[in-house]
């Protein structure tokens, strides 16, 4: 069959390699790509947001199958779009994709389900936020309700902060996002990620990860969209996985399921745990990148079959085998970001770094005049699989070090809290 992936990521990238690999695939096409994925698949230049386009594209090129990466066109309703017209597409409906495009709606869920989660409040004004956050402990979180990169949640350490937080998100930092808010209760204890596979009413676990969202070594500086991560999460030992399936993941899907709008798709659990209880700190309605790379490095299954099995709601007869292995990325990102960078400066040894063990995925890159070219601010994930994460980090990082690229840096810490537990 052929398939047509959305996005252009490191996230694509490993999806698109894995789906390459794939006993069912016939042609591979992705958009926009970048030129890592080229390698793998056919790019195409389409807009993920013009829908009758895209659906131009699936019928010419005969896809029988759309795996959308992003959230952005998630929330959008290409899913919707695609199914409308005949075309299977991979990922929720634009309903179920409100459990990440409204954190008001999924605090609600989790209210009316009792999913455990930090106590909040939701506002669509400042004066009464302001009054409620001078009413609560410290540090307490300010979110921006809607869809805001990532970069919609404050933390605010003292009263002020949490005052000029509320008054940023009301006159507009995060656009529409911001135009309602929630405050909530700041968790304690160590967070990791778990991803599963849906199909409307079944959750296949796709795995434990742990990502390092700041940009600065022993997580310091400001928040990026994930600067390396490593699967599996040690925290999240059987015990926390079957509380997070079972008070957490069960009860959503029913939920959603009871309100007319089935999750099928990725869902994404952000989590907090401490003392071996797992808390919902959001969810994502995708898989995670650069967390993706890592979980498609250890499965072994076929890709293909799962996703189309999830898009049919057929997950219930599926199983998924993993390789024992660790897994660990480190993202190359241009120096800047997450602020304001360059783009355009030359990557240079990166062709002959693939191996059984190491997969470059590419995030922000193109092919300029016959050179590897940086295009945006995460550049590369530099991949590796290991007999646990010390073995995993020593390979990744030996083959960061094969890459010549001035423009760029990385984290060299990434997978610090798992060698600190002593990596098993
Ligand atoms: P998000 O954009 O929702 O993933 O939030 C960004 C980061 O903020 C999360 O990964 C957490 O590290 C942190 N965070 C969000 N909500 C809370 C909370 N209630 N308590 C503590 N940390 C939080
Ligand atoms: N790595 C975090 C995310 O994908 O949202």
């Amino acid at each position: 069959m052929n398939v047509l992936i959305i996005g252009g990521g490191g996230r694509e990238h490993a999806l698109a390699w894995k789906l390459a690999q794939s006993a069912g695939l016939n042609t591979l096409y992705c958009t926009p790509g970048n030129a890592g994925i080229a390698n793998v698949a056919t790019l195409a230049a389409l807009d993920a947001g013009d829908h009758p386009a895209v659906i131009g594209f699936c019928t010419t090129n005969q896809i029988s199958l759309v795996v959308v990466g992003p959230e952005v066109p998630l929330v959008a309703g290409l899913v919707d779009a695609l199914e409308n017209a005949g075309i299977a597409a991979f990922g929720p409906s634009p309903k179920a994709a409100r459990l990440e495009g409204s954190k008001t709606f999924t605090k609600e869920l989790c209210a009316r389900h009792n999913i455990p989660t930090a106590a909040f409040q939701h506002f669509n004004n400042a004066p009464k936020a302001k009054m409620y956050a001078r009413q609560q402990d410290l540090p307490i979180v300010i979110k921006a309700d809607g869809l805001a990169a990532g970069k919609g949640v404050i933390i605010a350490e003292t009263t002020n902060d949490a005052l000029n937080a509320i008054d940023d998100c009301f006159e507009g930092e995060f656009g529409e996002a911001g135009t309602e808010i929630i405050i909530e209760e700041f968790l304690t204890g160590e967070e990791a990620s778990m991803f599963f596979l849906c199909d409307g009413q079944n959750a296949l676990p796709l795995g434990t990860a742990q990502d390092h969202k700041r940009v600065g070594e022993g997580d310091c500086g400001p928040n990026t969209g994930g600067m390396g991560a490593y699967s599996p999460a040690p925290v999240m030992d059987d015990a926390v996985i079957q509380k997070t399936i079972n008070q957490i993941i069960n009860p959503t899907l029913r939920g959603m399921s009871e309100m007319g709008a089935p999750f099928k798709g990725v869902l994404y659990a952000g989590l907090m745990i401490e003392d071996g209880q797992p808390k919902l700190i959001e969810y994502n309605v995708r898989f995670g990148d650069p967390e993706c790379q890592v979980l498609m490095m250890r499965l072994k299954s076929d890709l293909l079959p799962l996703l189309i099995a999830a898009c049919e709601g057929n997950l219930a007869d599926m199983s998924i085998e993993w390789r024992k292995d660790a897994a660990l990325t480190v993202v190359l990102a241009a120096n800047g970001y997450p602020g304001t960078y360059q783009k355009g400066s030359v990557i240079e040894g990166t062709d002959s770094l693939d191996s059984k063990f190491v997969q470059v995925f590419h995030a922000g890159t193109a092919i300029d005049n016959g050179k590897l070219i940086a295009t945006g601010g995460r550049v590369l994930n530099v991949t590796a699989l290991g007999k646990n994460v010390v073995e995993a980090q020593r390979r990744a990082y030996a083959a960061v070090d094969q890459i010549n690229w001035p423009e760029g840096f990385c984290r060299r810490d990434i997978g610090w809290r798992a060698v600190a537990r002593g990596a098993k």
